[in-house]
């Protein structure tokens, strides 16, 4: 059985803010400020970004709260807006007016229906998917209440493996979405999941996939080896990584979608520190996991790259992409 994180925030902020803010974010200096889950870690195997501490060795990685909860301004700053109107012409179009049912899969603390919610018209149910339970907890807890027309919106939790959807269980969905998920499926489960949509003939919203691409500002020679070995971390025992919006576009063309991409990178300043902090010891602690011969020179290129982020001398572009696929319609959506 899993345990339970031993550090919980509790706090889910109800609306992202704007990203106007322009003081610098406090950096925590000291190691056991590193959010359990967020930092490297020094068991092998482990994948830094995401394993709670007291994960078990055979536990499915966890993801901490506090990371979530660090990243959701910067990730409803960078999800692509352009993808909306199409997506809102498609869900007019839908047969019947009783609403939508959306499904957001891996919905971790439900920060996709925080920022998706209140940018549809109508009536919503959404039914948010994760195999954490510690984390779907949290989700239904803050989860939105009103619609961007002031249209009620519930939700249900289902605790279970995405990898493993059936058109069935998407029967009567208006919408799939989901949010830093794709890259870390494998190409199978990706493939599941576009045969589930498409299957139902149901549109799917899929946000915030890893490009592969960091830009950091001043550069460092180091910058591209630690990079080519975090993208190699990622894509460890046939997860996609940085291949899963490539392998997602294939998935559903070949199943009669029409597929739609758009950036959404993270542009990461002074005001984003904290958050660019723990994505920096993430993302070398994966680079060093998977290239240990780079941990002298790593080590040194961490403490001077957290050191620019305290001085707010540090900006960060993290490459991500939007897709949204647009199945043929079944005419089963309500
Ligand atoms: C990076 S987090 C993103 C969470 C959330 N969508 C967000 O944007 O904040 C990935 C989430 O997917 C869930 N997850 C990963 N693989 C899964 C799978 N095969 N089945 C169900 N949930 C999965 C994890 O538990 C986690 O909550």
């Amino acid at each position: 059985m899993r345990k339970t994180a031993t550090k919980q925030s509790g706090k889910i902020p109800a609306q992202p803010g704007p990203r106007e803010v322009t003081s610098v974010q406090p950096v925590p200096s000291d190691a056991e400020s590193v959010i359990p889950g967020a930092g490297p870690s020094t068991r092998p195997g482990e994948r830094p970004t995401v394993r709670l501490r007291d994960a078990g060795p055979d536990d499915a990685p966890r993801y901490a709260p506090e990371w979530l909860e660090l990243r959701e301004g910067p990730d409803a700053a960078a999800r692509a807006g352009d993808l909306l109107d199409p997506l809102r012409i498609r869900l007019a179009n839908l047969p019947g007016k009783a609403g939508l049912v959306i499904h957001d899969l891996g919905c971790g603390t439900g920060s996709m229906g925080r920022w998706l919610a209140s940018r549809l018209d109508g009536p919503q149910h959404w039914i948010l998917h994760d195999r954490d339970p510690y984390l779907l907890h949290f989700a239904a807890v803050a989860s939105p209440r009103s619609a961007a027309d002031g249209s009620r919106v519930t939700v249900e939790t289902r605790r279970g493996d995405v990898g493993l959807l059936t058109p069935d269980a998407l029967a009567g969905a208006s919408l799939v979405t989901a949010s830093a998920l794709l890259d870390v499926l494998t190409r199978e489960e990706i493939d599941t999941l576009a045969a589930a949509c498409t299957g139902a003939g149901c549109p799917a919203l899929l946000t915030l996939s890893v490009a592969g691409r960091v830009e950091l500002t001043p550069s460092d020679p180091l910058d591209e080896e630690i990079a080519d070995a975090f993208n190699a971390h990622q894509r460890r025992g046939g997860l996609l990584g940085p291949d899963a919006v490539n392998a997602a576009c294939e998935a559903f063309s070949e199943r009669g979608a029409t597929v739609r991409l758009h950036p959404s990178a993270w542009h990461l300043g002074p005001a984003e520190a904290a958050l660019t902090a723990q994505w920096l010891r993430g993302w070398v602690g994966a680079a060093v996991e998977e290239r240990p011969e780079l941990k002298e020179r790593a080590e040194r290129y961490l403490r001077d790259r957290l050191e620019a982020c305290r001085a707010g001398e540090l900006k960060v572009v993290v490459h991500h992409s939007d897709l949204l696929a647009l199945s043929r319609p079944t005419g089963g959506a309500s």
